[in-house]
């Protein structure tokens, strides 16, 4: 019989890669949860038309990319493309916002799904620590997110990254440029593909990477010079604050991100580390989101942090995590005897809170003090039947190599003693 792979796009996590991946997690995270956010877990899979309506009919995420199965009772869902059409859809149906407490601040971390060609840092299955902060137009919200990205990606040890910002407008002057925009690149010599992309979606043109058609959009008319003033103040306040908490970041005005539900500020993270998938993490404000979703005037903003992009990114500059062993103390019994006595004592050890492991499967001493060494733990026991009959056991400290009898009894004591 054939054995099984992982499906074509994913990819497992295994030890000891694996710790790296709980390690960016965490250290994502940790900003957002010194900084009021409260954690929210939604399914992995919602309504399909949550997506359509949320992420866009005309973006390739919902139009190509989307994971939709039909139930046996007939619904249509969805496996989750992204987060925020999510979050902000269980935050309205907990009636978060009506609590009192504006922003509603949310982190949440998981895997999310797209039909994607795969290739180097573009996967199926991918996680995202991402965060949403819902209800409050508020320029120092936006820049709050951007720099706690920034201390994240930080306090990992990556340098490499930059952050390209930009603001899409709003309602009142997206629309008047969108208009011009489109007259512009009417006039141009563009496949059909493109051409029907200009009435559904012409900011993504400008986002075309061929060569032939960035040299035609070289005078397309710029979003900058349509943005209305509020847009404009609005803008320059979020610079402002970022340039004064020491953030460092190009405005890139195109810039313009595959989901639609978008206004005014935007952004993105890249490293220069990564090759064609460049994008580390991504965000901005979404004002209009919550009407599109059905539920009231929410104006909003977040990002959300690839986890598999932003391992590639740590590798790409050669940053090791500082990862802790898990295990402090590795038992090794020699006998039968010995190994329900020092079994006892791992577990004993457990219960104090000192990580333990053991030596299963009765093996020789050799094999057993290499999976000590293997293990990274600070100290083996090791216990025969000549140390069991004089109650004690021998413990090893394996940075120093010194090694003493300890009694039985008073081992967890002496551990607890050393690990401080
Ligand atoms: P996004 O830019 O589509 O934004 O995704 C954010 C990050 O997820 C990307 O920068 C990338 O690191 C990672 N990512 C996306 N697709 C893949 C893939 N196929 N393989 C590996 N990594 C991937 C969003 O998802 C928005 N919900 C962000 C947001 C939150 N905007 C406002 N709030």
């Amino acid at each position: 019989m054939s054995t099984f792979q992982a499906p074509k796009g994913t990819y497992d996590l295994t030890p000891p890669d694996s710790a790296k991946f709980l390690a960016v997690r965490e250290a994502i995270s940790a900003p957002l949860r010194d900084s009021g956010y409260g954690y929210i877990e939604t399914p992995g899979f919602e309504d399909v038309e949550l997506f359509a309506r949320g992420v866009g009919e005309s973006t390739d995420i919902v139009t190509k990319e989307m994971y939709t199965l039909t139930t046996k009772g007939g619904a249509e869902l969805a496996l989750r493309p992204e987060g925020t059409a999510s979050v902000l859809r269980a935050a309205l149906e907990a009636n978060l916002h009506k609590a009192g407490n504006l922003p509603v601040k949310l982190w949440y971390s998981g895997s999310y799904y797209r039909y994607e060609r795969p290739q180097k840092g573009r996967y199926r299955h991918f996680s995202q620590v991402g965060a949403e902060a819902i209800g409050t137009e508020d320029p120092v919200l936006d820049a709050e997110l951007i720099i706690l990205a920034d201390q994240a990606y930080r306090s990992l040890g990556l340098r490499q990254f930059r952050i390209l910002l930009n603001s899409l407008g709003d309602k009142e002057c997206r629309p008047v440029y969108r208009e011009a925009l489109q007259t512009f690149l009417r006039d141009l010599d563009l496949d059909e593909e493109t051409r029907r992309r200009i009435e559904i979606n012409p900011l993504r043109v400008l986002d075309d990477k061929r060569p032939d058609v960035q040299k035609q959009l070289t005078d397309a008319p710029k979003l900058r010079d349509y943005l209305c003033d509020a847009c404009k103040a609005y803008h320059e306040e979020v610079r402002a604050l970022l340039t004064a908490a020491g953030v460092v970041y190009e405005d890139d005005e195109k810039l313009v991100r595959g989901l639609d539900y978008y206004t005014r500020t935007t952004f993105e993270f890249v490293h220069d580390g990564l090759g064609s998938q460049s994008a580390v993490g991504g965000g901005g404000r979404y004002d209009g989101l919550s009407e599109m979703i059905g539920g009231p005037a929410l104006p909003s903003v977040g990002w959300a942090l690839g986890v598999d992009r932003t391992v590639l990114a740590l590798e790409a500059e050669g940053v090791e995590l500082d990862i802790p062993a898990t295990t402090s103390v590795y038992a090794v019994p020699l006998g039968e005897e010995a190994r329900r006595a020092l079994f006892a004592v791992v577990t004993e050890l457990r219960r104090a809170g000192i990580a333990a492991d053991f030596a299963f499967g009765g093996r020789g001493l050799k094999g057993a003090m290499k999976s000590a060494n293997r293990s990274g733990a600070r100290f083996t026991l090791v216990a025969g039947e000549r140390d069991l009959a004089e109650g004690v056991v021998q413990l090893k400290d394996m940075e120093s190599g010194e090694q003493s009898a300890v009694p039985l009894a008073e081992v967890v004591a002496e551990l607890t003693t050393r690990l401080g």
